[in-house]
């Protein structure tokens, strides 16, 4: 169980001829997965998810969330859809508005139909999750700095408690520490919980260290959906889908021009680099 796309295409004008999706074929389980979209700007990720929780329909094609049909906005059961798939938008901030950061927290489950008490609880455990102190739960959420509103949006979808949580390039604009605190709490959220999280990014240094599998979108097509190592090893889909190395294997590349490293396989975190420097050095 989980979602799938059959034949999608969609457009925002129906009369345009060009699709911002073109026949997507996708299956994504509920369960224990990590896995990352990128593409160049446009290509289609954001209307891609946001067609997994029932924000826009198809405009022609199957999609099947849980064994739920997303059909047309009248006909498709929209909040138990949004209890299964989360979504949060890219700068998810602007969508906190409660007078305290538990209050927009609980928002989420209180709309689902849990008593004050339900959903108070639930808000507090997404907090913890999410690394949110307790002195912040009383503040206004206005008061809080970039990153922790942030934080805040993720709790509020995270205390409905969804299969699949949804996050549309949730780094951008953080710094380099707090990106790294947010992507470890989300691997650690995803470890803890067994769901499945999907994440939009064009941060090949986030994307290379954290995915197994990438979905890779260009101009409104699924044009790959497969393991990391796969997609990295190929200069000609990387150059074809303009998508950058990760730094870790751009030095690779360089370090092996130059008669410094050797390797069979690319490394694509900075521990892999790591590893096979140390070894080139020990020969010495
Ligand atoms: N509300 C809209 N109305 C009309 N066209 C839209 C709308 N939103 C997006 N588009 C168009 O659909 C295409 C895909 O946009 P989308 O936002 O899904 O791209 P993206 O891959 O998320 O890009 P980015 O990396 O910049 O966020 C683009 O050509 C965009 O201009
Ligand atoms: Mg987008």
């Amino acid at each position: 169980m989980g979602i799938n796309f059959q034949n999608v295409d969609f457009k925002y004008a129906k009369k345009a001829s060009k699709k911002q999706l073109d026949n997507i074929n996708l299956s994504i389980d509920a369960q224990n997965e990590f896995i990352f979209i990128v593409g160049h700007t446009g290509s289609g990720k954001s209307t891609l998810v946001q067609h997994m929780n029932a924000l826009l329909f198809p405009t022609s094609g199957k999609i099947k969330i849980f064994d739920l049909n997303v059909v047309r906005k009248k006909k498709t059961p929209l909040k138990p859809i949004r209890k299964h798939v989360g979504l949060v938008f890219q700068f998810p901030e602007y969508q906190v508005f409660e007078t305290t950061v538990l209050d927009d927290i609980m928002f989420g489950p209180k709309n689902f139909g849990q008593t004050k008490e339900q959903a108070r609880s639930q808000a507090l455990e997404a907090a913890k999750l999410i690394g949110i102190s307790d002195d912040l739960l009383e503040r206004s959420p206005f008061t809080l700095s970039g990153g922790q509103m942030r934080k805040v949006a993720i709790a509020g979808i995270l205390a409905v408690n969804p299969d699949i949580l949804i996050l549309d390039e949730p780094t951008v604009g953080l710094d380099p520490k707090t990106k790294d605190e947010l992507m470890q709490l989300l691997v650690d959220i995803q470890q803890k919980t067994n769901k499945t999280i999907i994440m939009i990014s064009h941060d090949m240094n986030i994307v290379s260290a954290f995915a197994k599998r990438i979905l890779v979108m260009h101009q409104g097509k699924l044009v790959f959906d497969g393991h990391k190592d796969d997609l990295f090893a190929s200069h000609e889909l990387l150059d074809l889908y303009n998508l950058d190395l990760p730094t870790s294997a751009s030095l690779a590349i360089q370090l092996k021009k130059a008669g410094l490293i050797n390797y069979d396989k690319l490394p694509l975190t900075k521990e892999e680099l790591l590893e096979l420097i140390l070894k080139e050095g020990s020969y010495e």
